[in-house]
């Protein structure tokens, strides 16, 4: 890809999982004053992409993309010219088939002049989908989908304007077997700045516990692939849904955490314009974003797992380490693991801030929390202490 972009995995809001396809410029520009007046593009939440519907059916007389004029009537060089006047960058999705997942036209075949015409609209990200890509016989699936990637990320080389590049290949690969579905997160990475490896985050219209059990199962599969993930290069578990989804607070606050964990773009899918304050505060918690954005880069590790819960532990650039503790049962239950088992150096004592609630206590070595609400995470910030108690208390 372009060089040096996304050091930091990206933030921003896409309208997919709350909108899907009815979209129009008024919900675009809403959600992106939106996403200024709360305050949560100052805290780094900075892309807005329009996803999947967003043209006309069929390309214009020179084969050329169209916007559907009627939900874009100022077509799409003026969104990009308003995200960027409110100090934001515009993200696009388009599909490396011959249409979209919506049945849209694709770039396929046309990848060099869609790259240009995405830089003169201001294009800062393309979200490069994957379905309906031609399979003709003789080769297999992978060098299919390896070639057309290929092909868009040299497109987008070659207008020389910086545009992060998000590759949905793996996760047209998810079902085809470890193997296969690392080797093709392997070759999406040299090729994009982050990947979708797997299922879609739930829609709006589904059910609080289908949202959930979608946020669960994305968090397990994207936890295992921390070792395919580089600074610079994320695996994109999708949405954040903290928003108007009818997710407790301990569930956003989960997701918001573990994805934190992970390392991951936080792209929240919501109406911002209707984010009730809890949610805000859960998207705007500025020290979870810090362990997100951390300068290392590195996904953090499961320490301990099963259905039941999971520990993990996230190395930060400071030498502290973020240590979360998610209750994934129906009932409270008391977490803990221990400083070594979290792979902090051995020291008297540990400082624990816990970076929901703000507070913080010493600890001799064990890191722990009592009655951990059903679906709810708590997340420290640990850090190794020099001296004894009193030491650290009076540093
Ligand atoms: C599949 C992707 O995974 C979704 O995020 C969304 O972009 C849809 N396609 C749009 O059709």
């Amino acid at each position: 890809p372009y060089p040096n972009l996304a050091p930091r995995p990206p933030m921003g809001w896409n309208n997919w999982s709350y909108y899907s396809c009815n979209i129009n410029e008024k919900v675009i520009l809403d959600n992106a004053r939106a996403l200024v007046r709360t305050g949560l593009a100052a805290k780094g939440y900075d892309t807005v992409t329009v996803d999947d519907c967003w043209m006309a059916k069929q390309r214009g007389p020179r084969g050329e993309l169209v916007p559907d004029t009627t939900k874009f009537p100022h077509g799409m060089a003026y969104i990009g010219q308003e995200l960027h006047r409110l100090g934001l960058k515009f993200g696009i999705y388009e599909d490396v088939g011959t249409l979209t997942c919506g049945k849209y036209p694709g770039s396929y075949g046309h990848f060099k002049e869609d790259a240009r015409l995405f830089a003169q609209w201001g294009v800062d990200y393309l979200k490069a989908d994957g379905c309906n890509v031609p399979r003709p016989a003789g080769r297999t699936k992978e060098q299919i989908y390896r070639d057309v990637y290929e092909q868009q990320s040299r497109a987008l080389l070659d207008v020389g304007r910086p545009i992060t590049f998000s590759v949905s290949a793996p996760a047209y690969f998810q079902y085809d077997g470890d193997a296969v579905w690392h080797r093709v997160i392997d070759w999406s990475a040299r090729l994009g700045n982050l990947w979708r490896g797997g299922r879609d985050i739930a829609l709006e219209q589904q059910s609080p516990a289908t949202k959930w059990s979608s946020i669960v199962y994305n968090f397990r599969y994207n936890a295992g692939l921390a070792a395919l993930q580089r600074p610079g290069r994320w695996n994109d578990p999708d949405f954040l849904l903290a928003g108007d989804s009818g997710l407790n607070r301990h569930e956003m606050q989960s997701q918001m955490s573990l994805w934190a964990m992970m390392a991951a773009p936080l792209i929240s899918s919501t109406n911002l314009a209707g984010l009730s304050p809890e949610a805000r505060e859960v998207l705007g918690n500025q020290e979870i974003i810090a362990v997100d954005q951390d300068p290392l880069g590195e996904q953090g590790k499961v320490v301990e797992q099963n259905d039941g819960y999971t520990v993990m532990s996230r190395r930060l650039g400071n030498g502290d380490r973020a240590v979360a503790l998610f209750n994934a049962g129906d009932a409270p239950r008391t977490l803990s693991t221990t400083a070594a088992a979290a792979g902090l150096p051995d020291a008297p004592s540990y400082w624990l801030h816990n970076l929901v609630t703000g507070h913080g206590r010493h600890s001799g070595g064990t890191i722990a929390a009592r009655d951990v609400p059903p679906h709810g995470t708590v997340l420290y910030r640990v850090t190794a202490r020099a001296g004894g108690q009193d030491a650290a208390a009076g540093a």
